[in-house]
């Protein structure tokens, strides 16, 4: 490892796409379809944008693969300038999720993915072994892949446009409403599935919405553009939720801020400790000191790793023991994976705190509803 030189500057800066005063006047136009728009994108990061219908999402992702020239400014890639690139050799290296999906239709589902390794003179092997590699991540059945586009699903086709974009594993994916034309279920598991081939792949994605909810679910960062091409906030999604920049961005994002907040925490990003717990085998005087030293009026139980119930204070001099006191078991438990928005509907139809229970069944914690609240205060930097 020391005969290899640090690479130049990749300490230094991990920025992927840099977009640098950037505006685009269409001819005959009277106004800017993007406006002095200036953003960095970090490298194996997804950038949102969002916003307004006719904002200049499209237009900007098309300037980036130089489908369309900037009217002025510049946008550089790991530092390079794209215009100072021959277009191909650009394109290459950014795979292109249309608007619409736009499937080659008298092209079977092999063909359409095996667009871009054809052009660049791959031999049949290769190419095969690389759609059905791709069938694979993308979650295709290769069954699929001897069809036409019209004999997908919606879902399917959706798939099929995300293996077509990533044939010839390019390090930049620009998507367009990759999931604008399926319905919101199959859209969420569409989103699940692009966090899940993002942690295998790590490509640099820019994707385009119009749908908040989908901006803040896959959005590392997320930049709100007004019409005009205007960027009015580009920030983490906890950052956009907690303190938007102004009156445009606190509506485009709704009034449930705060719940959408906690729909994007889990219980383990919480500091959650044991709580008031004991362990069976201990004295009343122990589980009474307990409740003492968190102020509560009862304590929880455990037998081995596992979360027996609640006992109240109250009942423990007449129980003499843990084991003989009356205890309530909770229905209520929540898991360090669930959403924080989940745990606090279970805290509030149930105990004042909840038992945090983990995948094997073991008792890990107890999160009360002023933790939750508490976590508000945060700000998640970008
Ligand atoms: N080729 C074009 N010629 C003229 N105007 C265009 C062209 N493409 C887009 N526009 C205009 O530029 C603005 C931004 O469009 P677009 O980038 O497609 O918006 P979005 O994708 O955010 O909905 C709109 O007002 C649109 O009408
Ligand atoms: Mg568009």
């Amino acid at each position: 490892m020391d005969d290899v030189p640090p690479e130049e500057g990749s300490a230094i800066s991990s920025v992927a796409i840099r977009l640098d005063d950037v505006s685009k006047r269409f001819e005959g136009s009277e106004n800017e379809a993007v406006s002095s728009l200036s953003l960095d994108i970090d490298a194996g990061s997804i950038v949102v944008f969002i916003g307004p219908s006719g904002c200049g999402k499209t237009t900007t992702l098309r300037m980036i693969n130089r489908l369309i020239e900037p009217t002025s400014g510049s946008i550089s890639i790991n530092g390079e300038d794209i215009t100072q690139r021959p277009v191909s050799d650009l394109r290459r290296e950014i795979g292109y999720v249309i608007q619409q999906v736009g499937l080659f239709p008298h092209q079977t589902i092999a063909g359409n993915i095996a667009t871009v390794p054809r052009m660049l003179g791959w031999d049949k092997e290769r190419i095969s072994s690389r759609i059905e590699e791709l069938a694979e991540l993308v979650g295709l059945e290769v069954a699929m892949l001897s069809r036409f586009p019209d004999e997908l699903s919606g879902g399917q086709q959706q798939r099929v446009g995300v293996a077509r974009a990533l044939a010839a594993d390019p390090p930049v994916l620009l998507m367009d409403e990759p999931f604008g034309a399926v319905d919101p279920i199959v859209r969420g598991r569409l989103q699940d599935e692009l966090l899940e081939l993002q942690a295998t792949v790590a490509k640099t994605i820019v994707l385009v919405t119009h749908d908040i909810d989908e901006a803040l679910k896959v959005g590392d960062r997320i930049a709100l553009l007004n019409v005009g091409g205007i960027l009015e906030q580009y920030s983490s999604a906890d950052e956009l939720l907690a303190s938007p920049a102004n009156d445009f961005v606190a509506e485009f994002v709704g009034q449930d801020r705060s719940m959408k907040r906690l729909q994007l925490k889990t219980v383990a990003d919480l500091a959650f400790e044991r709580g008031p717990v004991v362990s069976f085998d201990e004295s009343t005087a122990a589980a009474l000191a307990m409740a003492e030293r968190y102020s509560t009026e009862w304590v929880g139980v455990t037998t081995g790793e596992q979360f027996a119930g609640w006992v109240q204070v109250d009942d423990l001099d007449a129980a003499g023991s843990l084991e003989s006191a009356p205890r309530s078991v909770p229905a209520a438990r929540v898991h360090p994976h669930s959403t924080l928005r989940s745990a606090m509907e279970i805290i509030m139809t149930s105990h004042t705190s909840v038992a945090v229970i983990d995948d094997g069944g073991s008792f890990g914690g107890v999160i009360t509803l002023e933790m939750i609240r508490s976590s508000l205060d945060d700000v998640e930097a970008s």
